[in-house]
């Protein structure tokens, strides 16, 4: 008989909705519990998703204590380290959204309550599952481009700027770096295979947020909207790194990889005020080649898929849990982009560039 997982949900708002369809198509998947901090949300969740049989809590210790194999983390940023980090400890296996955390200690903390535990804490980032992602970092890492010492990346919303939980400092940690730059991040940083970052120079603003010609609760938005840092790499490589959830222009431009042979240039998939941002799939790739005698300019061909990203990241996880898998995306690999979200945090603040200390 084929081996089932008892699943359950920490945070049941917005993108609770998403893990449960996605747990819902897989048959191998008893989502079993959810938990809410405000009291009767959970119990209103389950029943408006057709999960009566559920059990539902006012607390994530209450469900932990129950008898579950994995959880779900879909709270706002700031709770993404307790609750992981307890649930880890309470022997569960982790499914967290993104961003992994707010700050970069939080991130460390994190990662070795993984280690100590061997349970696994896999951070969601769906656009890894366009199989284009899994070229993207073939091209880059296969010496096609020679060296590369140039990446610019993030893009960024026309208009785009969420509101609620995500725009209160204490809840969401940061603004549009976090919420979709993170995305971006992933993209270069995964195409060059992680590299330690070493320093960050930061600029960062809330000039549409806070304007109540712009956002509805702007007199309640407390973090950034707009940011813009050059990060610098050990192995001589420089990332400019852009992003913004409102913006009078139409896009902050393509993700580009300059290499001493050739250069890449990627381009997100959709239209839209909403699109330009990392937070789906990738839309083109081409190659650039300039010598004497002629430049080339070659489309890297496509792979086609119908796939739905968020529900593979949602069955990658599951099935990593029943076949006692290694983490997908693992919070050891991401806490280098929370290194430099936290280094862009603060170089924007302390208005200078700032050094990026990670763990050995
Ligand atoms: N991967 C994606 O495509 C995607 C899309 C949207 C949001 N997200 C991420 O998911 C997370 C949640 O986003 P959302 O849009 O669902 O937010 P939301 O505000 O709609 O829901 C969060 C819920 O968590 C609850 N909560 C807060 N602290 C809690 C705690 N300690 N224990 C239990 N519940 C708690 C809140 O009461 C709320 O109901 C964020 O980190 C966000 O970045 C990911």
């Amino acid at each position: 008989m084929e081996k089932r997982i008892k699943v359950g949900i920490i945070g049941t708002g917005g993108i609770a909705r998403a893990h449960v369809s996605a747990y819902r198509k897989l048959p191998f998947v008893d989502i079993v519990a959810v938990a809410d901090v405000i009291p009767g949300k959970a119990r209103q969740f389950a029943e408006a998703n057709g999960l009566t049989e559920a059990a539902a809590f006012d607390s994530h210790t209450e469900l932990l204590a129950y008898d579950l194999d994995a959880v779900s983390i879909c709270t706002p940023n700031a709770s993404h380290h307790r609750t992981s980090i307890d649930s880890l400890r309470a022997g569960k296996q982790v499914l967290l959204e993104k961003p992994m955390s707010v700050t970069l200690e939080e991130a460390v903390e994190m990662t070795q309550a993984a280690r100590e535990t061997g349970n696994m804490l896999s951070i969601g980032f769906q656009p890894r599952y366009d199989p284009n992602m899994k070229r993207l970092q073939e091209i880059v890492q296969s010496g096609r481009l020679g060296k590369v010492y140039y990446v610019e990346t993030g893009g960024g919303r026309r208009r785009g700027m969420p509101g609620g939980t995500f725009i209160r400092k204490d809840l969401a940690g940061a603004g549009a770096m976090a919420d979709i730059g993170c995305y971006s991040l992933d993209l270069a940083l995964n195409a060059l295979g992680y590299p330690r970052p070493l320093t960050v120079s930061a600029f960062t603003s809330n000039h549409f947020g806070t304007n109540p010609l712009y956002h509805p609760e702007a007199d309640r938005f407390e973090v950034e909207d707009f940011g813009v840092a050059m990060v610098r790499f050990e192995n001589d490589v420089v990332l400019q790194f852009k992003i913004s959830w409102a913006m009078h222009m139409d896009s902050l431009g393509a993700t580009l990889f300059l290499g001493t042979d050739a250069g890449l240039k990627v381009t997100p998939a959709g239209t839209g005020p909403w699109s330009g941002v990392w937070d789906g799939s990738i839309g083109s790739m081409t190659v650039y080649h300039d010598a004497f005698g002629g430049h080339t300019e070659t489309r890297v061909p496509l792979i086609e898929h119908s796939l739905n990203l968020f529900d593979e990241k949602v069955r990658d996880f599951a099935e990593a849990v029943r076949d006692g898998r290694p983490a997908p995306i693992p919070g050891e690999q991401i806490l280098i982009q929370q290194a430099i979200i936290d280094g862009v945090l603060r170089s924007a603040e302390q208005r200078r560039e700032v050094s990026v200390e990670l763990p050995q």
